[in-house]
């Protein structure tokens, strides 16, 4: 079997989903919203065109489609990613992953015989956690690693209950645990993406293939002073929350400083927000990233020490809430090399990067399923912005890539064992 895979069809598919469901100010497929759903309306409309297959909706809101391969018992393999978006995001994170699937599939689906082992195509739900600040929610609640009681009272920016938005797209969060079925049998999971940073634009690249992915450790904090009137308040006596705030950022970027380690803080807000007075409260995220646990536990605790030096100088007090954390995950040994392999054949070089940023692979990955990862190059590294761009050789060479690494799997996945 060799694959032929139509990567113009793809190409001009996410052009399609960016004119729909994105445009000059970016994505707008924010998890569990109504232009997500309708989104994902427009996808299953794609599916709708290709025979012989099945789509449905697992309880945590993933949606799945499935070819049948000549051997149904034989296990399957899984092709997929996310389409939801941060807001404002770009037109390629996820979606890439998702319309390169549809694009195996299709080609799978047009091949005249029914692949060897089943396959099926996933489009996680809530992959970027932008609304409550968990990420992976869909895919973790797969990998049998989402505790509702963590999530359940997660509040977006206006105060919607996670729970009450899941319901409004008829997901019951207490049911989601149930989506783990969703697993069983996976002989191996594959992702295509774009890189999200510059080291394939640098070395020259279309396509790396991903060693793993970055532990995360994220937290919600919650500094309280004492809001005051501007004018009148002496400067020593204040209880200014956001100055301890704006201490606590810099102590966060100084806990961040080894080559691999990351840390953002990417929301802050504080109260009353008026220009007459101090901030009594001040709110805000920390997201922190390391590929060594150890490494990533030293980062979470300087930046505690730090923060209860900052509570005794400004005199407020200062609450962490982890909102999620991930250890770092390796992807498969096998399937990386086999990646490498076949993206070298195919776009003639090829690279191996580890992942500072969080994919529902590492959810699978972490369920004992062999996975691993393809980059595209990202223009300028951008992304999470209207920005986010990857010319289209790169992409189209993303596509057959992934289409040939499936092909490979299915292909060895159809063969007995030893
Ligand atoms: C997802 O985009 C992440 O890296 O958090
Ligand atoms: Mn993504
Ligand atoms: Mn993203």
């Amino acid at each position: 079997m060799n694959l032929v895979v139509d990567a113009d069809r793809v190409l001009a598919d996410l052009k399609e989903l960016h004119e729909r469901h994105g445009g000059p100010d970016g994505a707008r497929r924010l998890a569990w919203s109504e232009d997500w759903l309708s989104a994902r309306e427009w996808f299953r409309g794609k599916l709708d065109e290709i025979d012989g297959i099945s789509v449905d909706r697992d309880e945590a809101g993933n949606v799945w489609v499935e070819l049948p391969g000549a051997n149904d018992d034989g296990g399957f393999v899984i092709v997929g990613s996310h389409l939801d978006a941060v807001p404002s995001g770009g037109w390629l994170d996820g979606c890439l992953g998702v319309m390169g699937a549809l694009g195996v599939l299709r080609a799978l689906a047009a091949s005249g015989s029914p692949p060897p082992v089943t396959v099926r195509l996933v489009d996680w739900a809530d992959e970027e956690g932008a609304r409550f600040g968990r990420s992976l929610l869909g895919s973790s609640a797969a990998a049998g690693t989402l505790d509702p009681d963590d999530v359940r009272d997660l509040r977006d920016a206006k105060g919607t209950r996670l729970q009450d938005a899941l319901s409004a797209c008829d997901v019951d969060l207490d049911g989601a645990g149930a989506a783990t079925s969703r697993l069983e049998g996976a002989l191996a999971y594959l992702e295509l993406h774009i890189e999200q940073g510059p080291v394939l634009e640098r070395d020259g690249l279309s396509v790396g293939v991903v060693t793993g992915t970055a532990g995360v450790e994220r937290h919600a904090v919650r500094i309280r002073g004492q809001a005051v009137q501007g004018g009148g308040f002496p400067m020593d006596a204040r209880r200014d929350a956001l100055v301890a705030g704006a201490r606590l950022v810099l102590a966060v970027r100084e806990a961040a400083r080894d080559a691999r380690s990351r840390a953002t803080v990417g929301a802050i807000a504080v109260r009353p927000a008026i220009p007459t007075a101090v901030p009594g409260l001040c709110e805000l995220t920390i997201d922190q990233r390391h590929p060594d646990a150890d490494a990533l536990a030293a980062m979470v605790n300087e930046v505690h020490d730090a923060a209860a030096r900052i509570a005794v100088d400004e005199r407020v007090a200062i609450d962490f809430e982890r909102i999620w954390a991930i250890a770092p995950v390796a992807f498969d040994d096998d399937l990386v090399a086999l990646g490498e392999e076949t993206a070298r054949e195919v776009t003639g070089g090829s690279v191996r990067l580890f992942s500072g940023a969080l994919h529902d692979a590492a959810a699978v990955a972490s369920a004992g399923v062999p996975a691993v990862m393809l980059f595209v190059q990202s223009a300028g590294g951008i992304s999470h912005a209207p920005e986010e761009d990857t010319a289209p050789e790169h992409l189209a060479a993303g596509v057959r890539t992934l289409a040939r690494l499936a092909d490979r799997v299915i292909a060895r996945s159809a063969r007995p064992p030893g």
